[in-house]
């Protein structure tokens, strides 16, 4: 008996990446790290797997992991590239140094047999500004792809942002990713992390969502969200996808908030005509629902108003969400419509930022 337990206490590999290890006298504790995220040596983050199951992947081992039983794996690769791994990272040539020069940087991912969405988390996203009709003339990242919808041409500052792309069942195309890059004036630099998700997974985003948050309450930001630019527009044109949010168990809608006071400028209108008697401005700012709205730039709530009662409105746009910078909605399934058009001199004119919005489901009352 004493022997057995002897034996149990050694720690011991198992073929799958499981170590069992003794944490208390006797007790024994698994401790599964097969695929967990890690950090590197160096700060980057891995994949954390046996030594032998990262060289059989072709990965870079940056640092241990699983107290030591494991390797912190790294993935990346960059231009010209080709994976058929998970958790690959897509980096620019220099990077952690950034680019400043001409390019057209392409990476090819191959379709596995089980896999039909690809996720993108965008760690780090700096490229050239859109120019003043909102275009992503001077820098531009692009998806290709044979199935499902046409993804934005995005540019700008998209750090924290995430898409997702879908890669077909039947399908057995690559996605490629590409980023154009011209002249020197800019420093561009990207870290942008590739997940695959299994057909069939509940990891999987629904149809004809190109973001999905899955969590009570998070901000959701338009592309290139930032501070005003003067005179420039920094949400993108030419954008038309969907944000979903999943729904919790036992909630029942929706609330939308800007994240900061003035973190809502998206389409006109811009600001009241009253003119101000004392300082003879024009600055208040308001927003507009509805008919208010341009057909084509606008962001859409179905059945939104202050208090979630009622039909509500399913357009919302200006430089206020509503007048209270709220907007509350039962409709389900909750998603956020993101629709700007090809023309943005007025939003540039008036230097509009895009949106910052934090969402919070509330729970169903009895
Ligand atoms: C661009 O990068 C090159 C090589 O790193 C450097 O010599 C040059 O000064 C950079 N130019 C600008 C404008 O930053
Ligand atoms: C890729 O990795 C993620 C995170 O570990 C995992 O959830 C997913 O199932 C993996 N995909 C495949 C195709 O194995
Ligand atoms: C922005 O546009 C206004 C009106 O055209 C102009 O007076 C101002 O100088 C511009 N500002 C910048 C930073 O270009
Ligand atoms: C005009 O500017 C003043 C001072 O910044 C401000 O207090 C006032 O609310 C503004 N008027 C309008 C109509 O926005």
């Amino acid at each position: 008996m004493r022997s057995i337990i002897a034996l149990l206490l050694l720690y011991a590999y198992s073929a799958n990446g499981q170590v069992f290890r003794p944490s208390l006298p006797g007790i024994l504790s698994i401790v599964r790290f097969q695929n967990t995220a890690c950090n590197g040596d160096n700060g980057d983050t891995g994949t954390c797997l046996t030594e032998t199951d990262c060289n059989r992947r072709a990965g870079t081992a940056i640092g241990p992991c699983a107290n030591g039983f494991g390797a912190c794996c790294s993935f990346k690769f960059t231009c010209g590239g080709t994976t058929n791994q998970n958790e690959t990272v897509f980096v620019n040539p220099a990077y952690p140094r950034g680019e400043n020069g001409t390019d057209t940087c392409q990476v090819t991912i191959e379709k596995q047999p089980n896999v039909c969405q690809l996720r993108l988390d965008f760690e780090e996203f700096t490229v050239a500004q859109p120019d003043e009709h909102g275009l992503c003339t001077t820098d531009s990242f692009m998806v290709r792809t044979t199935v499902g919808e046409r993804l934005p041409i995005l540019c700008g500052e998209n750090g924290g942002q995430h898409i997702y792309i879908d890669m077909g069942r039947g399908s057995a195309n690559p996605v490629v990713l590409s980023v154009v890059s011209n002249g020197d004036r800019v420093t561009r630099k990207w870290k942008i992390k590739i997940n695959m998700i299994p057909c069939n997974n509940l990891d999987m985003a629904p149809s004809g969502c190109m973001q999905y948050y899955r969590s009570p309450s998070a901000i959701i930001r338009s592309f290139n969200y930032g501070p005003k630019i003067e005179n420039r527009s920094r949400y993108l044109s030419n954008l038309r996808y969907t944000a979903c949010v999943r729904v919790e168990e036992n909630f029942c809608a929706i609330k939308w908030e800007t994240d900061s006071p003035n973190s809502f400028s998206f389409g006109a209108p811009f600001s009241s005509n009253i003119k101000d008697a004392q300082f003879g401005n024009y600055t208040e700012l308001i927003g507009g629902t509805g008919g208010f709205c341009s057909l084509d730039d606008f962001i859409g709530i179905d059945q939104g108003s202050n208090d979630g009662v009622g039909p509500g409105e399913d357009r919302f746009c200006g430089n206020r969400l509503l007048d209270s910078n709220m907007v509350i909605s039962r409709s389900k399934p909750f998603q956020l419509k993101v629709r700007s058009n090809a023309d943005q001199s007025l939003n540039a004119a008036n230097s509009q930022q895009g949106f910052s919005l934090r969402y919070v489901q509330l729970p169903c009352v009895i």
